[in-house]
């Protein structure tokens, strides 16, 4: 059965690549709308870069929305450091032919939900969370309509990777976090502590390279472009593929262990912003708010990135 899913995404190389996987899955999801959001880029780029993925999947039907340009109340930031100046680098920079809708993402948003059954839209965000938090503040009665938030975020026992103890994603927009974390809806989040667990290797990209097709070869543009930042900073082999856990893990469950977890985010602190406390071990006797992804068949995982990319 096909899932109805709405994406929210801050492309981002490791965005498009979730992008690709979703837009190559067809018989599993069925994508009612790709949302942009101000991320590893502002606003102005990340809706252009939908557009112009969009147009290299050769997407005709998948309506494209623009959304929130800053987070709900911090200054925000951007990290052209990690995706280049334009977000997407690694591959040439075009015009696109697919347009953005009119309507903005957060009513597109509350509109599909309010008009969908009781949890039947699973939303995938793997940016910050400016344009889900900000549609549950303005319409609240949109929650029993979520089946499950999918996203991309936070960090446990591999720490941050913008601050010492914060994940991009959550960094950015902290307060939005907290409202999606604490929406009562269920979650699975696949933080760093799993994303860290899929960098790319040469064998990958050699595996894509000999893929002949459009998407593929953007692929491995830009991975190759995206790997080198992780490279140096960590000493890895190549680029780590948060984003498309999330999507991985809707068309193959099996592919990862999650644990039942209370994660609260620190809002407050100006040392640990963005901080997800993720009770692992059961210490506060909190409920627990979401499944916290810890572990991966990695193989598994790009073997199914290499199989869908091929699809195209
Ligand atoms: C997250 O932040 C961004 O840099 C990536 O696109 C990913 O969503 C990883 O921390
Ligand atoms: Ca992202």
């Amino acid at each position: 059965m096909q899932r109805k899913i709405i994406i929210d995404c801050d492309p981002g190389q490791d965005d498009a690549l979730m992008l690709f996987l979703a837009f190559a899955s067809p018989e599993e999801l069925d994508i009612l709308g790709v949302c942009a959001v101000t991320g590893n880029v502002p606003l102005e780029k990340t809706k252009r870069n939908i557009c112009i993925l969009s147009d290299i999947v050769g997407n005709k039907n998948v309506p494209m929305f623009a959304g929130c340009d800053k987070p709900l109340e911090t200054e925000g930031a951007t990290a052209e450091y990690v995706h280049g100046v334009d977000g997407i680098d690694g591959i040439d920079i075009f015009d696109p032919v697919t347009k953005l809708e009119p309507k903005g993402a957060v009513e597109f948003i509350i509109e599909t939900l309010m008009s969908a059954a009781d949890s039947e839209i699973t939303l995938v965000p793997t940016g910050p969370l400016t344009n889900i938090a900000t549609a549950i503040l303005r319409e609240p009665a949109i929650l029993p309509k979520i089946g499950e938030i999918v996203l991309m975020g936070g960090a446990l026992r591999e720490g941050g990777n913008v601050t010492p103890s914060a994940e991009f994603n959550i960094y950015v927009d902290p307060h939005a976090a907290k409202i999606v974390f604490e929406c009562g809806r269920p979650i699975a989040a696949f933080g760093l502590d799993v994303t860290h667990q899929v960098f790319t290797t040469s064998q990958v990209l050699d595996r894509i390279s000999k893929i002949d097709n459009p998407v593929a070869k953007a692929s491995y543009g830009l991975l190759s472009f995206f790997g080198r930042y992780d490279a140096e900073k960590y000493g890895t082999e190549g680029a780590p593929l948060h984003d498309p856990c999330t999507i991985a893990y809707l068309l193959n469950p099996e592919l990862f262990e999650l644990k039942p977890c209370n994660i609260r985010v620190e809002t407050e602190s100006q040392l640990t912003l963005g901080h997800t406390a993720v009770d692992f071990w059961g210490s506060t006797g909190l409920p627990a708010n979401a499944n916290w992804a810890h572990r991966v068949d990695r193989d598994g995982f790009f073997d199914l990135l290499v199989e869908r990319l091929s699809c195209f």
